[in-house]
Parts: C-alpha cells; structure tokens; sequence
C-alpha cells in the first residue's frame, strides 16, 4: 500500500518505490514530519519513528519543530505556511487534527489531513499525493472558511519539506536574467534564510522555481540528493531556512508579497501544487525522475506519446514585417528541409509593424495578408506542414484599438503613472469581463483559421499591479486571479480545440514551470539562441524540465547579440538536445548550408525518440570544461545519443574521457560514427574518446544494440 498507517492511526507513511514520507501527530495533536527520505521498509518502521516525534518545548525560544503545515500564532519565528487574520481582528493561528482520508486518484495515492483552529471556523486539509512509480510526491493545501465572516489570508504557501539534521547542505538552484536564464548556482547553506522568487507576475526570468538541496557531497551520479518544483507560473517564492535549532526546511507555494486574500464566508482557497522527491543517485537522477514524471504525469496526455514536431519560426528572419509573401517563400524552403510546423511569429495583426502597436487587436492586418490567414494556411499545408501562430493575449499597446476603447482593462494605480516596458501594459486579467474577451479573441482566431500550434506569449513583468474598480480587500488577489485566469484560458481553448498545441514563452525562458507545463506541450528556454550561450541554459532547463518540452532553433550566425559565428554542424547539434527548431532566415542561406541543413533534420528525425523520450545524462557540464557532453538513452536501454560539443580551448588541452551511463552492461552495442562495438560495461567503464578539433567543433555519436 503506498500510505501506510498505524493502528491508532496518529502516523502515516506515503511510500514510494525508493522513498518514504512519514509524519505523525505530536502531543499536540498537530502533524509532524518523521522521515522524507529513503525508503522504509515496514509499518514498524512507522511505529518506531512516530515513538520518536518531537514536540513543542525542544527548542527553548520556539521553532518548527518539524511541524507539516506550520501556521503564524505562538512561539513562532520560522517560515509560516499559513497567516490569516479573522474578522474580530486575532492574528495567530492554532491548529489540530481533525481528520484524515486516503483515496486513489489518477495516477497517485492521496492521504488528505484536515485540520481546524478549535476557536475559529477555520479548516485546512492538507493533501499528500504519492507517485508511487515515480518516486514523486505532491502536496497542496486548501483552506477552508465553514464560518459566516470573512477571513483574510495573507500567506499560504504550498508546503514545507523538512530536511534530517545536518549541518553542510547546499542548494542548487537556478537564476538568471533575460538571454541567461537557469544558470545554475550551487551554495552551502548558511544559518538563515535565502529565498528563491518572484514578484513579476509570471515565473521569471531571474529565477525559476524549482530546488536541489544535498549534504554537500552529491555530484551529478551519487548523493542523496531533495528536489521539489513549484507548479506556478505567477508569484512564487521557496525559502531555505536553517534555522536557530540546526533543522533545514524548504517552504514555498505562492508569493506572500504584496498578497491577501479574503476569504468569504463558505468559500476555499486552494495553493498551487509543490512536488518533491529524493534519491540517493544524485542531482543526475533527481532530474531523471522529473523529466520522467513530467513525461508520464504532468504535460497534457493529447500529445504527451506523440514526437514533438520540427518546427521553423518566422521571428528571427523577419521579425515583425511578416506578410503572406515571404512567409509563403520561407514556408517553400523550411519544407523542403522537412520541417513539419511552420509557425508564423509576431507581426500578423492589428496595426503591428513594431512594438509600438497593435497589441490586442487579434484580427489579421489586411495589408500583409489580404485574403486573410487562409491562403498562408492552405499553403503551409499543401506544403506538407501544419500552422502555427504567435500571440500575446495578456498584453496590450496604449497604441490600440482596444485600449482607447477599455483603458481602465489594465493593471494600474489611480494616481501613478503607468510605467509601460516595451510599449506595452498588462491586461488586468482578475477582471472577468477580460479573461472573457481574450479567451473569446483566441477561441475566434482558431475558429476562424486551421491552426495547429498556438505560442502563447507574455513579453512583459507586472508593475502598478492595481485593480481600482474592485473592493479594497480583494485589490491583492490579482497576482494569484491573473494566473488562474491564464490556465483557465488555456483549459478552455484544449477542450475546445483538442488538436491544438501550445507553446509557453515570455520574452525568452520568463514562464517555464510545472504549472503551465499542465497546459502547454512545450516552452521557450530563452530569445538567446547563441548554440554555445544556449548549453548552459539548456543546462539548466534540464536540471528540472525534460528535453521534449525545451524548444531548440537553429539560427543565423554571426548572432545579432553575441556577433559569435559557429557553424551550421554546432548549431544543429546544441539546437538537437531539445525540440528541434528553425528560427534563421532561411531566404538567406547558401545552397550548401540548406543542404546540410535537410541532412540534420533527417538525422534528428532518426534520433528525436531518444531524445524526446529518453533518459538524460549530464556528462560534461558546459560550466566545467570546453567540451559539453549530454547523452539520451531511450528506456529500453537499446538506443543511445551523446552530443559533444566543443568550445575554444587552449591548443593541447586534453580532450576528457566521455564515460556514457544508462545503457545495459551486459549488452553489445555499436556505436556511430567510428562501427566500434563493445558492451554497455565496457563502454561505461572504460569511456569513448570523440576527437573533436579546433573551435566549435561538434559529433553526434549513436550507440545501438544487436
Ligand atoms: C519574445 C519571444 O521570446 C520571441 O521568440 C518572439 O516571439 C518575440 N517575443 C515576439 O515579439
């Protein structure tokens, strides 16, 4: 059974194959945390841990005390999961047990707590899930107001993961900018706390939600090693805390930042999802096992078995000057090198020639395409593709006809400038005549066009997140009602065009997380597609998110950003870790490069099942060493990739060993493009040596069985 309990049902232990999750009810008959680890083999285990469960008066000026969901009342200094306020003005909370249920639902087994402040009208059901196959846990929380006066919720997050004692952790986590998202930093964990967030309104591009923590020793194959992903794509936060008794605990749902909520009478509040997991096979594994869950439980099941599509986008080549002339001759050539999904970018609509205008208005500019979408459609598709289309729908230019026709649809404050980042403002979306008018536009547009693949895109953070109209205490639920209202939009739009994709993108890797990963069947890491800048984002991206959802373009070269010039073979290969994608301008490739370019395509065809659906092994981090080394092996063990790339090095710098992993020992395998054969133990025990020369140079080795 994977929740297990005791006879007096006061512990429960949620078991995966290789992890277990124990808490039990202390003296005060509040939960608390027994084991978040390695698998225990036995219900007595449970007995003998919840003999051990620690309760209040351990720590002389307060603490959590490994408390599941710790509230803000009391001797209390830590990270609170919850804070409220009643009506009558009392601030602290008290919590109890009150009581608990296990169910199935779809692919997980679910222990739900519920607990109730003895004073107030006030319930919160903690939900537990466990992913058993996957080793994955889930945890939300939904707080409930049975009484008939209002409560204000100013902080809930999702959960909190206690750590066993130990002094040494580090935390890996990821953090960047625009054109660098998810670099990923590794730091000892200090007394203290450091958080990890967002205040933008979507995930951000400084930051990513999403931890490892291990005891100072893991590297990418040993090391017990905890991990968790936030599923929410708006104002999040995740706090580290090692805290004044010596614990460590991971806290976070949504950002409490410049948040509250009132809770009416009758009504629930529910946080967003945070998944968590550990495995003692290191930071390689934790991932493993996301990309694996992402895989089978996470991305919506529509397309979830099917192989991403190789696709080509307009933006690069020509950026907002799109109209149904050169986006027919691109679509002639991006065919011909075997691109299945042409997705026509930014620029079809409205009176947008720049940034400057236009957004909003989603109704075809007459001038670029007269006959409107549908010759470009017809086209694209006797060419053999299918048709995809950028939008934005959050988003609007003061230079619009919507917003001279609703000025007061945007986020602001009376008073206060509206501070606008490319040109643009934000649609207040909590609004719900708002959400209806964009999932209206975008039900039309697909409607009106046979459209395949929507790239949903946000190019802008939040400012003066202000909601005049509404009631003073519910002007802060913004931030949580505007991402409900994206993944409503999105949900809606899926079930009524189920044939339709979706992309999320905001300017570059700014909305990448399991929360639209729900609704979306892949992101956009980042605008920078310099192939060497990308390996480190890519890097990073694979740290929690899986390759079939990373969207990869081959691009021109030299780069506008960098002026860096690599070469076609380079940029295909860096772009072939992911889902491969187009974005150059193709009218102005040589012969020979569309050439190579259609061989490339081909070639990845023949091996984007192991990508896309494979097991990823980091062997080489770009951060480490000239030559960057990643490696796919399809589950079954029987095919294989590693890409080997190579950036300027020192003339003799040796070339590292590259040690393949995943593959069956006892196996033989051929590899590519050298015909050695060898066995899987030999091939991972003694290493292959790929000969690269010179700067930017790149190999694509294929290891096969039988
Ligand atoms: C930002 C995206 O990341 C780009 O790929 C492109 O779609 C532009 N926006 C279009 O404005």
């Amino acid at each position: 059974m994977p929740v297990v309990e005791t006879a007096s049902a006061s512990a429960w232990m949620l078991e995966g194959s290789a992890i277990s999750y124990a808490l039990a009810l202390g003296a005060d008959r509040m939960p608390r945390n027994l084991h978040f680890g390695p698998r225990l083999h036995s219900a007595s285990d449970l007995l003998a841990l919840a003999g051990s469960v620690r309760s209040p008066g351990v720590a002389p000026f307060g603490g959590m005390y490994g408390q599941e969901y710790p509230v803000w009342g009391g001797l209390f200094y830590d990270e609170p999961c919850l804070k409220v306020t009643f009506a009558d003005g009392t601030r602290g909370l008290v919590l109890e047990y009150n009581s608990h249920r296990t169910r199935p639902e779809d692919d997980a087994t679910w222990l739900d707590v519920t607990l109730r402040d003895p004073a107030y009208p006030l319930l919160v059901h903690l939900h537990y899930g466990v992913y058993e196959r996957h080793d994955v846990l889930e945890r939300y929380a939904v707080i409930e107001n049975t009484g008939d006066e209002p409560v204000t919720i100013e902080e809930a997050l999702s959960a909190v993961w206690h750590l066993p004692m130990w002094a040494g952790y580090h935390l890996t986590h990821l953090a960047g900018r625009w054109a660098a998202e998810m670099q990923v930093y590794r730091e000892p964990v200090a007394p203290g706390r450091k958080v990890l967030e967002s205040r933008r309104g979507h995930t951000s591009h400084a930051a990513n939600p999403w931890f490892a923590m291990d005891k100072g020793d893991a590297t990418e194959e040993y090391g017990g090693v905890w991990f968790g992903a936030l599923a929410w794509s708006g104002n999040w936060k995740i706090a580290v805390d090692a805290d004044t008794t010596g614990q460590v605990h991971v806290s976070g749902g949504l950002n409490d930042f410049d948040f509250s909520w009132h809770l009416a009478p009758g009504e629930s509040f529910r946080t967003p999802s945070f998944f968590a997991g550990y495995t003692d096979r290191g930071l390689g594994e934790a991932s493993r096992i996301l990309h694996r869950f992402e895989m089978d439980c996470v991305l919506p099941r529509a397309f979830a078995s099917r192989p991403r599509p190789v696709l080509y986008n307009s933006w690069e080549a020509t950026t907002f000057d799109v109209n149904e002339q050169n986006q027919g001759r691109l679509a002639e050539i991006a065919a011909s090198l075997g691109v299945e999904l042409f997705v026509v970018d930014d620029g079809w609509f409205g009176a947008r020639d720049s940034d400057r205008a236009g957004l909003g208005d989603w109704v075809v500019n007459p001038r670029k395409f007269p006959n409107g979408l549908g010759p470009l459609v017809r086209k694209v598709r006797s060419l053999g593709m299918e048709f995809g289309l950028w939008v934005e729908p959050e988003m609007v230019n003061p230079d619009s006809d919507l917003y001279r026709t609703h000025p007061d649809w945007v986020y602001h404050f009376p008073n206060r400038p509206r501070s606008e980042s490319r040109n643009q403002l934000v649609l207040n979306l909590a609004r719900p005549e708002v959400e209806a008018h964009i999932t209206e536009a975008l039900d039309r547009l697909l409607s009106d066009n046979d459209i395949n693949f929507i790239k949903w895109d946000m190019n802008r953070p939040f400012s003066e997140p202000g909601w005049p109209d509404a009631p003073v205490e519910r002007q802060r639920e913004v931030w949580v009602r505007h991402t409900r209202a994206v993944y409503r939009t999105l949900e809606t739009l899926r079930e009524r065009y189920p044939d339709v994709a979706f992309e999320s993108c905001s300017g570059g890797g700014g909305r990448v997380d399991l929360g639209i990963m729900r609704l979306t069947d892949q992101t956009w890491p980042s605008d920078n597609t310099d192939a060497f800048d990308r390996l480190r984002i890519q890097e990073g991206y694979s740290m929690a998110y899986c390759a079939r959802t990373m969207m990869c373009w081959v691009t021109d070269s030299p780069k506008r950003y960098s002026g860096r010039a690599i070469p076609l073979r380079y940029r295909f290969h860096s772009a072939m870790m992911g889902s491969l994608g187009i974005g150059g301008n193709l009218l102005e490739w040589t012969e020979r490069d569309l050439e190579k370019a259609r061989e490339f395509v081909e070639e990845y065809k023949r091996i984007r099942h192991i990508v896309q659906g494979g097991d990823q092994y980091r062997l080489l981090s770009p951060r480490a060493s000239a030559v960057t080394a990643v490696q796919y092996v399809t589950p079954d063990r029987s095919e294989s990739v590693i890409f080997v790339l190579s950036s300027p090095h020192l003339l003799g710098e040796p070339a590292p060993t590259i040690y393949p992993r995943g593959l069956e020992p006892a196996a033989a395998y051929e590899v590519h493009p050298d015909g050695t054969r060898a066995s899987g133990s030999a091939l991972m025990g003694h290493g292959i040596c790929v000969p690269l020369r010179g700067d930017w140079a790149s190999a694509l080795v294929t290891l096969r069985t039988g």
